[in-house]
């Protein structure tokens, strides 16, 4: 028998990956994953300096680096290319971040529902979830003193919601008062599809520990496996040792596509068709849900992001994981709401719903079919 680290009792296997293993089956029609729309993949047409396929720095490349800096510069955060690291997609972020910060027992806030697999990473090194809804730092409370604060601001998964600048203040203040670490995650902040706010709150602390983290999965491509954190001085050491003891450095070629799709010229072109294009397909994907859902279901249009976030008009409790064989049976995934809370409620009665991935035919057609089977549930524990 072996013996395996205790830690790993902590360990969920993330739903999301298990429905991801049969989304390409044929005929699958997928609204679970956050897949971007395969058809905006950039052509990757690069010359591979042979420097490049030699080991690099654990930081990552110079010039990528120094344009991330820039950029959160021009958002409003205080870094240079030394305060960056270049990951093998942000998921790696949390999980260096857990390796810093959490030990069994250490208290960790987060927004309640909130985007698994980072609730997955905290598990497994033992954190203490604690739930917080962001209307609660309206007051300080100084009862609230996680260690770590874990937030996704904008355009946030799975809810699709974006906090306004009041909100960010408050939670930058708290992080402030109790000294807390604030990781704030935003990967979906160019997918935009209304005027919002979208300042990070990394930009609005005054003393508090803090990193913040993206990615080049939903703009660029998700297979480069490329994202990015910058953070205070006073982490920056640390998590870049952690990073070389995990991987030693990302992938030098993948990190010089990336640079070279950043620089070219058509680069914010290409960022507002795609948001135009996520944009046609959220109203779209509105409008099928008004026609399908609307007597089983509320939700509100998400400004940004990949996601609709279902809440079902029921009585009863409903636990809407037990509804998944059926719909994998019809050939329609979906995301059940439960995995997106710390406790794992045992019947939340919301779905996630992805309106990027698939063609409007499979929409239409799976939101028709997926609506039939929960109306026949529904009526079944009425
Ligand atoms: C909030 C959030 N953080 C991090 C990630 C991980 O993204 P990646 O590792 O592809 O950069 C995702 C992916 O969906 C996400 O939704």
């Amino acid at each position: 028998m072996v013996s395996l680290a205790s830690r790993i009792q902590g360990l969920d296997s993330s739903p999301i990956r298990n429905i991801l293993k049969v989304i390409d089956r044929p005929g699958m029609i997928s609204l679970a994953g956050g897949l971007p729309d395969s058809h905006c993949f950039p052509d990757l047409h690069i010359d591979v300096d042979t420097q490049l396929m030699q080991y690099g720095a654990s930081e990552g490349e110079e010039n990528l680096r120094q344009w991330i800096a820039n950029d959160l510069v021009a958002r409003g955060i205080l870094a240079d290319a030394n305060s960056v690291i270049i990951l093998s997609g942000s998921q790696q972020g949390i999980d260096l971040t857990a390796k810093l910060l959490i030990e069994p027992g250490t208290p960790v806030a987060v927004e309640s529902p909130t985007y698994l697999a980072a609730l997955q990473v905290f598990k497994l090194f033992g954190a203490q979830l604690l739930d917080y809804d962001s209307s609660q730092f309206r007051h300080s409370d100084e009862s609230f003193a996680p260690a770590l604060l874990y937030t996704i601001p904008t355009f946030q998964n799975p809810t699709g919601k974006v906090y306004d600048s009041a909100t960010r203040q408050q939670i930058a203040r708290q992080c402030d008062a109790q000294g807390t670490v604030l990781f704030e995650d935003d990967p979906y902040r160019e997918l935009s599809y209304e005027p919002c706010e979208r300042k990070p709150i990394c930009a609005m602390v005054k003393s508090a520990p803090w990193i913040y983290q993206s990615s080049f999965s939903k703009t660029l491509c998700p297979g480069l496996r490329l994202g990015y954190l910058a953070c205070s001085a006073s982490l920056y050491p640390y998590l870049l040792q952690l990073k070389q003891a995990a991987d030693l450095h990302s992938n030098r070629v993948a990190q010089a596509a990336v640079y070279s799709l950043v620089n070219s010229p058509d680069y914010h072109t290409r960022l507002s068709s795609l948001c135009e294009l996520y944009k046609n397909k959220r109203d779209r994907f509105d409008r099928l849900l008004n026609h399908y859902f609307s007597d089983i279901a509320q939700w509100d249009v998400p400004p940004g992001g990949l996601f609709f976030w279902l809440r079902l008009k029921t009585a009863h409790p409903v636990d809407t994981r037990t509804w998944l064989p059926d719909a994998l049976a019809a050939n329609i995934a979906f995301m059940p709401g439960e995995s997106f809370y710390s406790d794992a409620r045992p019947a939340s009665g919301t779905i996630r719903l992805n309106f990027t991935y698939a063609n409007n035919e499979d929409i239409e057609n799976g939101i028709a079919c997926l609506a039939q089977i929960i109306r026949k549930k529904l009526n079944a524990c009425s």
